[in-house]
């Protein structure tokens, strides 16, 4: 029997896949996506910050530049989005919300840090206004008594993650994306070019180009050369969800954050009353236990901001993988594999990227040129880990 053949083959069903299969799909190419649960991995945990401005970090001037342009595409992203997946009248609202973010100190330490961001941010050219703890309080009238200070940034906003992963899904299959329910267990690469994956179960789907976008899991896709096999790993981050009584609301206005004794704490309020706690940094292998410490330190360092919060029922907690690469940005593009491409690594912005992502590889899979704008984000910036003879078949063929 031959296989199923498609022009594109996307292993990986997190929204960075569905959405390279959707934008794929708008441009005229037959696509298929691979993934037991399609909507499912790091977005169902992810607190869903647009956090260029308050995440940025010294060394990573390029990324910026990357995650800007994904921030200034969301509103019509998403607004496209919605329409796609069936409505907002049909339940296809991905909750962005423009409500800006308040990074607040508690001590001296904690505002020595956030001096130094702000001064950063100055330089980087980025929008952010020093406050007095009286001024934070005043936005936000939960925060503790102690607050030292803070920056309030009014570009950085929100979006829910699993929503937005609904309506992904939902908008590949209304444009015609063949979506596999089944485990990718390698790639058949056949005359030195990738041809397709074989699953689980023994299917093979054959494609012309196929794009691994399994998040942490892309680091070790059976059947993928060692020379172009990407170099992610996970990053382990556990989060919580409490629910605020209507009687509470407005709890918090806009996202809260900070770092406490060295650890990033956000809250992050939506409309429909959910408040996300994040996230612990842990680098634990493919461990995604909710540990009691995890929770302990999250519920401490989000207390010592916001007291009220011990109030709240206590939702969910869970933990999820960060796909993370060296250097801490994604690998976008073509590989020296012909026919294989990467969109993974995006470690802390995966939710952030995902406009950007989906318009740079669908320029990758219709031009086999990365677009200007991702050419810092190729794959061939990382030298192979070892020596590669050759890109000799290792897939079945
Ligand atoms: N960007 C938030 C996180 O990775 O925890």
């Amino acid at each position: 029997m031959h296989p199923r053949t498609s022009d594109v083959l996307v292993v990986g069903g997190g929204i960075i896949g569905l959405v390279t299969a959707w934008r794929a799909a708008q441009r005229g190419l037959s696509a298929a996506v691979v993934d037991p649960e399609p909507g499912g991995g790091a977005a169902q945990v992810a607190a869903g910050m647009l956090a260029a401005v308050t995440e940025l970090h010294y060394g990573e001037e390029t990324l910026l530049g990357l995650n800007l342009e994904s921030a200034r595409r969301y509103p019509d992203f998403v607004a496209e989005l919605q329409e796609a997946a069936g409505g907002v009248a049909g339940g296809m609202d991905v909750g962005y919300r423009a409500c800006g973010t308040l990074a607040v100190a508690l001590d001296a330490d904690d505002r020595a840090h956030l001096r130094e961001l702000h001064a950063l941010q100055h330089r980087s050219g980025l929008e952010s206004e020093w406050l007095t703890g009286r001024e934070c309080r005043r936005l936000e009238p939960m925060l503790a008594p102690g607050v030292r200070g803070g920056l309030r940034v009014d570009g950085d906003h929100q979006v829910d993650p699993r929503r937005l992963a609904a309506a992904l899904v939902a908008a590949c299959e209304r444009a015609g994306v063949v979506v596999h329910r089944a485990w990718a267990e390698r790639l058949v690469v056949v005359r030195d070019r990738a041809g397709g994956v074989l699953l689980k179960d023994g299917t093979e789907l054959a494609a012309d180009q196929v794009v691994l976008a399994a998040g942490s899991l892309s680091g070790r896709f059976g059947g993928v050369p060692d020379a172009v096999l990407p170099p992610v790993r996970p990053v382990k981050g556990q989060v919580l969800r409490l629910s605020v009584p209507r009687a509470y609301a407005p709890f918090l206005s806009r996202t809260v954050r900070a770092v406490v004794r060295g650890s990033h704490v956000y809250l992050v309020p939506r409309e429909n009353g959910e408040l996300v706690v994040g996230a612990t940094s842990e680098e634990l292998g493919w461990d995604t236990t909710v540990t009691a410490g995890g929770v302990y330190e999250l519920l401490r360092d989000a207390h010592e901001l916001v007291p009220g919060i011990t109030e709240l029922p206590l939702t969910e907690t869970r933990a999820g993988l960060r796909p993370a690469s060296p250097d801490n940005a994604p690998l976008l593009g073509p590989t020296a594999l012909p026919g294989l491409h990467l969109a993974t690594g995006h470690y802390r912005n995966g939710v952030l990227l995902t406009p950007v992502t989906g318009d740079v590889m669908a320029t990758v899979l219709t031009t086999g040129q990365l677009p200007e704008e991702a050419r810092a984000f190729t794959p061939a910036r990382f030298p192979s880990p070892a020596p590669s003879p050759s890109l000799s078949p290792v897939g079945v063929s």
